[in-house]
């Protein structure tokens, strides 16, 4: 895909774990190492998530230093990937003021992402913000200020991009082309797009408590695994046959075995499949397979770990690499609010051939 640009985007508002591993930074990884992208660009929306945490902007600045760690270590590279902070890139809310006027009400009501996200914070009773209302338009910004191709994102974002097409298309037919129509990617299997969490329950969430962030250690990983993974009711003695699907154990190793391991962590079988075949037949007891997913899991954590610990015994550096991906997409987003002013012809002071027009304007009226 050449001359394709991506961006994509988290909402700092707290550290990552597996689910966001295996829904979009292992993806992100990929792609940055595909080399088949002109631009790559990863924005920490800390604007975004003030729209429903504007009492705890310290939380927000406090998960800026930690979705960066968990980003660098999980392999985004700062050399091939623009890291850069949203409420530093003054364009960007620019472009939402002006986009806010492309979009009515009664359209950002029916947003099925915004409408649920009322439900669930309460401001359906509470009353609603109106920043948190019209995010989306800001996440319109976001995506064309970076004129974006690509935007990788959860499924649960859809109703965002589709948000931000129509905006595109509206701004290009009222004021001529000016904006790239981007696409969404979604994650391609169901187990990338909601690994559960740890208790089974639907996806890992930090009021559950059912997640194991990349930066645990390997302590509360084993904690996590043998204390909250229900495996299958109907398994209760080890000769008898067991389920697979549905049941959280396997879920997992779905998501993270490789045959690779068998042969150094459990060497009767040669693959996922030789495991749960035994499993279904009973015979394999969940101790055993439980053992096997505390090792398999560190073969992911563990180089994460390593990285992160590298990091961040240099935040100096850190901050450095935040610093420079922010002014790269300064320069980036100030370039694309030029051509939406200049479309808009509301640049009056990026071109000084505006007073002969107003001269002649008064002169005619003069007539
Ligand atoms: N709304 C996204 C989320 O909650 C975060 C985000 C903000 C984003 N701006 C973006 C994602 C631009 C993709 C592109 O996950």
């Amino acid at each position: 895909m050449a001359n394709d640009i991506i961006l994509t985007g988290d909402r700092p508002t707290g550290r990552l774990h597996l689910g966001h591993y295996v829904g979009s930074l292992k993806r992100r990884v990929e792609l940055q190492e595909s080399g088949e992208y002109d631009q790559i660009n990863i924005l920490i929306a800390d604007d975004q998530a003030l729209t429903d945490n504007a009492d705890n902007p310290g939380k927000i600045r406090d998960n800026i230093i930690n979705v960066v760690l968990d980003y660098l270590s999980a392999g985004i590279d700062p050399e091939k990937t623009t890291i850069c902070v949203q409420s530093a890139l003054p364009a960007l809310h620019a472009l939402t003021f002006y986009y806010l006027n492309l979009v009515t009400t009664a359209r950002l009501s029916r947003n099925p992402t915004v409408k649920s996200e009322i439900q669930m914070r309460g401001f359906a009773n509470e009353g609603l913000p109106t920043g948190f209302f019209t995010y989306p338009v800001s996440q319109a910004a976001d995506i064309t200020a970076f004129n974006a191709t690509v935007v990788p994102v959860g499924e649960d974002q859809l109703p965002m991009i589709e948000q931000t097409r129509e905006i595109v298309e509206k701004f290009n037919k009222t004021y001529g082309e000016t904006l790239v129509l981007p696409k969404a990617v979604i994650p391609e299997n169901e187990i990338q797009r909601r690994l559960p969490g740890v208790d089974g329950k639907a996806k890992m969430s930090k009021s559950l408590g059912n997640c194991i962030y990349l930066s645990d250690t390997p302590k509360t990983v084993k904690k996590q695994v043998n204390g909250k993974m229900f495996t299958d009711s109907t398994h209760l003695r080890i000769e008898d046959p067991g389920h697979t699907e549905g049941n959280v154990v396997f879920a997992y190793l779905d998501a993270f075995c490789r045959d690779d391991y068998f042969a150094e962590y459990l060497p009767d079988y040669a693959n996922l499949e030789e495991m749960k075949e035994h499993y279904r037949r009973g015979g394999l007891g969940d101790g055993t397979c439980k053992k096997f997913l505390i090792n398999v899991l560190e073969e992911t954590l563990r180089p994460i770990r390593a990285e992160r610990a590298k990091w961040e015994a240099d935040i100096a550096s850190v901050y450095d690499i935040l610093l420079e991906g922010t002014s790269k997409a300064k320069e980036i987003t100030n370039e694309t609010l030029g051509r939406v002013r200049k479309a808009m012809r509301i640049d009056y002071f990026e071109d000084r051939s505006i007073i002969g027009e107003w001269e002649k304007l008064l002169k005619e009226a003069k007539q």
